[in-house]
């Protein structure tokens, strides 16, 4: 091709492959908003001007500590070169906001009226919910403020806290609207923890064992092995099942090569085809984490028939899901559910179903149809010996702690 002056022009088609250079910054704290402020501040990047943050919180901290938001402001206004603006604003937590656009105009609208820009910062403290509610809202606003996000929740300490993606629920579907964004920091706080009751606490690590059976066998034996005492709340265990399985994830999303999944794999999403299904049918009784144990189950059990997963790492799993305190089994799951499950998975990621299974810990496989006769034996062997999920939900709390 040649312009209007007989030179050739070059090629009309252009396909350049490019990079965007990320950080990913995550730190762990014991009390963020007490003796470790000072980590927390340290995360702002330094200006001739006061930066300007906006800061979240998830209502049902503020039911454990009613002193939080004042600790918080407190601690802001100590910090001369940032700015609180709006003072510390507490939102509903779990899946309310998720399905309520009105929050979502509500933080718009604050983040306008205190004159947030790109080089603000939006801090989030809260479950899973409120991280991507806030996280989606601060992804929008000028395309995108800084976000700090602190997950007070196991299963976001653990798992999605260290995640690029945010969402809310529209037209009645879940994560339906959102957007991939990396977080500027994740701060995980033990002392935010404390105020989940037990069954929130034992959720986050069902994602832990997922990661484990995924990449790390020594991190599987160490579940596997004290589980007990993760489910007893001892906190030695506990720290380093959440510090091992949320760095998995992290090395997964700033190594595996596929941050933003554009591939058709997706690994983390391990045991989750069957876990989405049935939170849906249980119309969100059974909380993520342990729908999320109950996939696991599955997922293990086929994995052993199909490809030959040792029967010794099988056993292990349930058992170690069972100590965990989490249910392996619940009666909604026929077979009609599942493989409805897998077509929704399919469907929401378009393309040719790939789903990932394990031959051994640590040697995931990809594959692409599921066996109906081999999944029904799976499915049984499951019901025989998993918790049920009634048995579970019946136990009552114990180790809750008290804000004082
Ligand atoms: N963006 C992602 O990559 C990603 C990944 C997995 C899950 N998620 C989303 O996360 C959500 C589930 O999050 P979750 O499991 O963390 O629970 P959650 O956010 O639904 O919170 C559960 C309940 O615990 C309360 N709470 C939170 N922290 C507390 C604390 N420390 N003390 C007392 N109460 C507390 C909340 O108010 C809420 O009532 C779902 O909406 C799911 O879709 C997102
Ligand atoms: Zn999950």
């Amino acid at each position: 091709m040649s312009d209007s002056f007989g030179q050739s022009l070059p090629s009309d088609q252009y396909d350049i492959e490019f990079q965007v250079p990320q950080t990913h910054r995550l730190r762990f704290t014991q009390d963020c908003f007490g003796d470790d402020f000072t980590v927390l501040r340290e995360l702002f990047e330094p200006s001739a001007d006061a930066a300007r943050v906006q800061v979240w919180v998830d209502q049902g901290l503020v039911a454990w500590d009613a002193t939080l938001c004042e600790r918080i402001n407190r601690r802001f206004d100590s910090a001369v070169e940032l700015e609180l603006v709006g003072r510390t604003q507490t939102l509903p937590g779990g899946e309310t906001i998720k399905n309520d656009p009105a929050l979502i105009d509500r933080l718009l609208a604050s983040f306008n009226s205190h004159d947030l820009d790109r080089r603000s910062y939006v801090v989030v403290i809260g479950g899973g919910a409120v991280l991507d509610a806030v996280g989606y809202a601060a992804a929008i606003a000028h395309r995108g403020i800084r976000l700090v996000r602190i997950p007070t929740t196991t299963l976001a300490q653990a798992d999605s806290g260290v995640g690029v993606k945010n969402a809310v629920n529209w037209f009645g579907k879940k994560n339906w609207k959102g957007t991939f964004a990396t977080p500027w920091a994740v701060v995980n706080d033990e002392r935010l923890l404390q105020g989940l009751s037990d069954r929130d606490y034992r959720c986050g690590f069902s994602e832990a064992v997922k990661v484990a059976l995924l990449k790390d066998a020594d991190f599987f034996h160490f579940l596997a092995d004290n589980a007990s005492a993760i489910a007893q709340r001892q906190q030695p265990y506990c720290r380093r099942a959440i510090r091992e399985s949320v760095l998995l994830h992290l090395w997964h999303i700033t190594r595996g090569g596929d941050p933003f999944e554009l591939q058709q794999a997706r690994p983390l999403d391990f045991g989750h085809w069957s876990a989405h299904k049935l939170e849906s049918v249980t119309n969100y009784s059974v909380r993520h984490g342990e729908a999320v144990g109950i996939g696991v189950a599955v997922d293990v059990a086929y994995s052993h028939l199909k490809l030959g997963l040792p029967l010794q790492i099988t056993e292990q799993t349930l058992g170690a899901l069972q100590q965990l305190g989490l249910p392996t089994w619940h009666a909604a799951l026929d077979e009609d559910v599942i493989f409805d499950g897998l077509e929704e998975f399919r469907q929401h990621l378009g393309g040719e179903l790939t789903i990932t299974l394990i031959e051994d810990v640590g040697r995931p496989v990809d594959v692409h149809s599921i066996d109906r006769a081999v999944m029904r034996e799976a499915m049984d062997l499951v019901a025989q010996h998993g918790n049920s999920y009634s048995h579970i939900a019946d136990v009552p709390n114990t180790s809750r702690q008290s804000a004082l």
